[in-house]
């Protein structure tokens, strides 16, 4: 049985590595240097707190835009857009007709907080004292401006 070299026809089965394991090995080592090379303040000047300003500044400056003035003042189509976005999100505490519930009524002669376009944008957005909540995260400005400008149509119609 036992012929010299023969240890029971086991053979060795060395495939060598797959090519693919061999590029994904090298892929992430180029990655690796890349990341340290783009992520140190030393090298590449990148700072976290630099990236933060900079969104910081941008923010800043959409908001600015946004709370100033209403891109879709009278604007038909942006009303009806208003109107269903009022239905979801609104009707439940200030009313189906806007006259109030939960909330006060939105068609009154005098509002709590002044019912200029961007008194209304700050009512929404940023939500008021008294039980308001906040829309700014859940509507964002474009869907906040379509309700304020549905809104201001039924007060001009009053
Ligand atoms: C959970 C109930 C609730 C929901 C939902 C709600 N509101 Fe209000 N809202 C209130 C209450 C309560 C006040 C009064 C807050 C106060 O007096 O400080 C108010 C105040 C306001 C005001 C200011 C009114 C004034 O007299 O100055 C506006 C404008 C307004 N809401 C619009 C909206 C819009 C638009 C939506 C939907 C996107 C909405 N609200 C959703 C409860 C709600």
């Amino acid at each position: 049985m036992s012929e010299h070299g023969n240890y029971d026809n086991i053979k060795e089965a060395n495939k060598g590595i797959p090519v693919g394991y061999v590029v994904f090995f090298a892929g992430t080592i180029v990655w690796l240097i890349w990341y340290i090379v783009s992520y140190t303040p030393q090298i590449s000047g990148w700072s976290q707190y630099k990236v933060f300003d900079k969104e910081m500044k941008e923010a800043q400056l959409t908001e600015a835009k946004a709370v100033k003035e209403n891109p879709y003042k009278d604007n038909g189509q942006a009303i009806g857009e208003g109107k269903a976005l009022f239905t979801a999100n609104c009707a439940a505490c200030h009313g189906e007709n806007l006259k109030g519930g939960v909330g006060p009524d939105l068609l009154a002669e005098k509002t709590i907080y002044g019912d200029s376009d961007s008194q209304f944008y700050e009512s929404v957005a940023k939500g008021r004292a008294n039980g308001m909540p906040p829309f700014d995260r859940q509507l964002g400005p474009d869907r906040i401006w379509k309700v304020v400008s549905f809104i201001k149509s039924l007060r001009s119609h009053k």
